[in-house]
């Protein structure tokens, strides 16, 4: 027999709000449709909350995250792209890279001997702590912090034409308008990125299956906006937004909850001709 007890109350009471929030940004899914993906409106409250949780959940995991064996795979998998699948060789002299959703930093302070700058940027601040924290124990001097949420109403700090690389590993289905926020990305990239020859894109996340909701279970998950994603809507948006797009596929697996969940990476260049004010323009 189940006894009303005040914990009882607030835990269902907790997850009416998350089933809730969680129901309404699935009736706004983007994958559903393309005009869904075209919200400029600002924030919904319900949206704002998610994210708000999103946030605090990140900063409580984010003392023991670089002990989970899955977020080490995809560190040691997201230093092994940036050095060997751009179409251009990172360079110590002029290469910046942007970090979006770098969580503790894993990727953003081991590319950092490799490149000129890194900008980590997270919306948790627990997070941004200990990416800081790893800052000062290794003397770095060109790793920077920002501490942001990036959605479709908001810009990243530094305005256009500014990253040759842009890297983003199981972040991008935190965020609630991925057409809105692959423009940003195409806009914050340089136009002449890598050494002339185009800036570059690499989005590291969930490719959707049958069993893509598995990863994320609600009751401790109800601030994900996607259960990952299909290869062909992500292609559809960095083309859309002006990106060739050089590969996207599942390339490896991630086993959680008794199923490996296929990771997909995407890499796309921002053409060496392009311009940052025709994606901002087509956002108007
Ligand atoms: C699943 S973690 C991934 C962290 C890291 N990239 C990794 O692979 O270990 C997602 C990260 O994205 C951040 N994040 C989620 N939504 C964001 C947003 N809209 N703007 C900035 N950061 C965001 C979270 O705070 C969290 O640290």
């Amino acid at each position: 027999m189940q006894y009303v007890t005040k914990s009882n109350v607030l835990t269902a009471l907790t997850g009416a709000a998350i089933f809730g929030f969680s129901y309404y940004i699935k009736s706004q899914n983007p994958n559903k449709s393309k005009k869904s993906t075209d919200a400029k409106d600002s924030k919904s409250i319900a949206a704002a909350a998610v994210e708000s949780a999103s946030a605090d959940r990140f900063s409580k995991a984010a003392a023991t995250w670089d002990l989970a064996d899955r977020h080490q795979l995809l560190a040691m998998k997201g230093l092994e792209l940036l050095r060997t699948r751009l179409p251009f060789k990172l360079d110590r002299s002029s290469t910046e890279v942007l970090e979006f959703g770098c969580g503790s930093g894993a990727v953003s302070v081991g590319i950092a001997s490799d490149v000129k700058r890194v900008v980590a940027l997270d919306a948790a601040a627990g997070m941004i702590d200990t990416v800081k924290s790893k800052i000062a124990t290794q003397r770095l001097t060109n790793v920077s912090t920002v501490l942001k949420m990036i959605d479709s109403a908001a810009d990243i700090p530094g305005g256009a034409n500014q990253f040759d690389v842009i890297f983003t590993s199981m972040a991008f289905h935190h965020v609630p308008n991925s057409r809105a926020c692959i423009k940003t990305f195409y806009d914050a990239l340089k136009c002449g990125g890598g050494g002339g020859g185009g800036g570059a894109l690499v989005i590291v996340d969930l490719e959707k299956t049958a069993q893509t909701e598995s990863y994320h279970p609600i009751e401790a998950h109800g601030d994900v906006f996607f259960h990952g994603f299909r290869l062909d809507d992500i292609r559809a948006m960095l083309i859309e937004a002006g990106f060739t797009v050089q590969s996207i596929k599942s390339e490896f697996t991630i086993n959680k909850a008794n199923f490996d969940h296929p990771i997909f990476v995407a890499i796309a260049i921002k053409p060496p001709s392009a311009s940052a004010s025709a994606s901002a323009a087509a956002k108007k």
